[in-house]
């Protein structure tokens, strides 16, 4: 859920000739395609009996990350690129099937911390006890099983291989959908610490990574809180990042190369810097209030000029004439002052970058 709409996936968990299980599956993805729409996510369905996957036979523990089979790096890529799923699963002797156990030992980090929910189905017990097995094993893979659950009877709900059409249950596949996708949303913290994208912040279990244009709306309300007490201190409202627009933000996150500084799903600073007329340009240095003085700021500015890489040139930035404090940051970070003509009421300071 970082630069593309949150992708589920439906997998279809029985493989043999004839199953149910893709009847079911489908039925699950008419009944929440409206809403998926809504939610603005994408749902993928995938079958296991389309993966190829054999019993495993990966020489490393999936731990490791150490793939040798392509079925086991396609089923990775499948995996790792999701952000929920939601378990089609017959019961199969009290149990899940042997295919979805197979397919969730295959691998490792690619499950953690994204929710699973489960439209189970079976005889007098709709396959719940398939379920219960499977919420076992799914945890261990930090995977994080969710409580709404449709469970279907065959007997009451199967004619001619297809599911009898039931608004009932078709809300609650919408309602396990809703679920799911909250949980997603709630668990993407969990899930940006630990990507090999991030790198741990200067606060205990804050990570930096680099913002897109999905992130326009809490940048909006970060530079807004932040830009305040500037306007305050120079005495005028005409700073732009006190007005931009959501539009005009989502514009300039993707122009510009900007890290945000995260800490359990808060923006708590942030920095901006790009390439232009042969200099590097820096600016929207911002730490929300209640964090200042905890050298968040210096930290977000040495990882700006780090993210400048081996390309040498000036780093220019303004802030406001009579912002001491930001001023004082600057200059203890080896920033002087030049002659050049900035907005009214801002000075450019500049340094050397090696
Ligand atoms: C190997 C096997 C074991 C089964 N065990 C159970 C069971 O424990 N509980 C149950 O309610 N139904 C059980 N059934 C019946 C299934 O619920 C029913 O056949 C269902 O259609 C299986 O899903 P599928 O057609 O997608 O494979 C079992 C079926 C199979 C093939």
């Amino acid at each position: 859920m970082s630069t593309k709409r949150p992708r589920v996936l439906v997998l279809t968990c029985s493989t043999r000739p004839r199953a149910l299980g893709p009847a079911v599956g489908r039925w699950l993805l008419d009944a929440v395609a409206d809403r998926a729409e809504e939610l603005e996510i994408d749902l993928v369905p995938v079958a296991l009996a389309d993966l190829d996957l054999p019993l495993l036979d990966e020489r490393e523990h999936p731990s490791s990350g150490v793939y040798e089979q392509e079925h086991t790096r396609r089923w990775s890529a499948i995996v790792d690129a999701a952000d929920g799923f939601i378990a089609v699963t017959p019961e199969y002797n009290y149990g899940m099937p042997a295919a979805l156990k197979n397919a969730l030992d295959y691998l490792g980090h690619e499950w953690a911390w994204k929710p699973i929910g489960f439209v189970s189905y079976g005889n007098t017990s709709a396959g719940t006890r398939a379920v219960q097995h499977a919420q076992q094993v799914v945890t261990t893979l930090r995977l994080v099983p969710i409580g709404a659950t449709v469970a279907i009877r065959i007997g009451d709900a199967v004619a001619h291989g297809r599911l009898r059409p039931d608004t009932r249950r078709d809300a609650l596949g919408v309602a396990l959908l809703d679920e799911l996708v909250r949980a997603a949303y709630a668990l993407r913290p969990m899930r940006d610490r630990e990507r090999a994208a991030t790198v741990p912040g200067p606060l205990p279990g804050s990570y930096a990574r680099r913002l897109t244009p999905l992130d326009a709306a809490e940048v909006t309300v970060l530079q807004r809180a932040c830009w305040v007490e500037e306007a305050l201190t120079n005495d005028t409202l005409d700073i732009p990042a006190l007005h931009e627009s959501l539009e005009q933000v989502t514009a300039w996150l993707a122009d510009w190369r900007t890290t945000g500084l995260w800490l359990d799903g808060r923006l708590l600073g942030m920095v901006r810097i790009r390439r232009a007329e042969g200099d590097w340009q820096l600016g929207r240095l911002a730490v929300v209030p209640d964090l200042r003085g905890r050298g968040i700021g210096r930290w977000l500015l040495r990882t700006a000029e780090a993210a400048a890489g081996a390309e040498s040139g000036r780093i220019v930035l303004h802030t406001g004439a009579r912002s001491l404090r930001n001023i004082g940051l600057y200059e203890s970070e080896g920033y002087r002052s030049t002659p050049d003509v900035g907005p009214t009421g801002t000075v450019r300071l500049a340094k050397t970058h090696a």
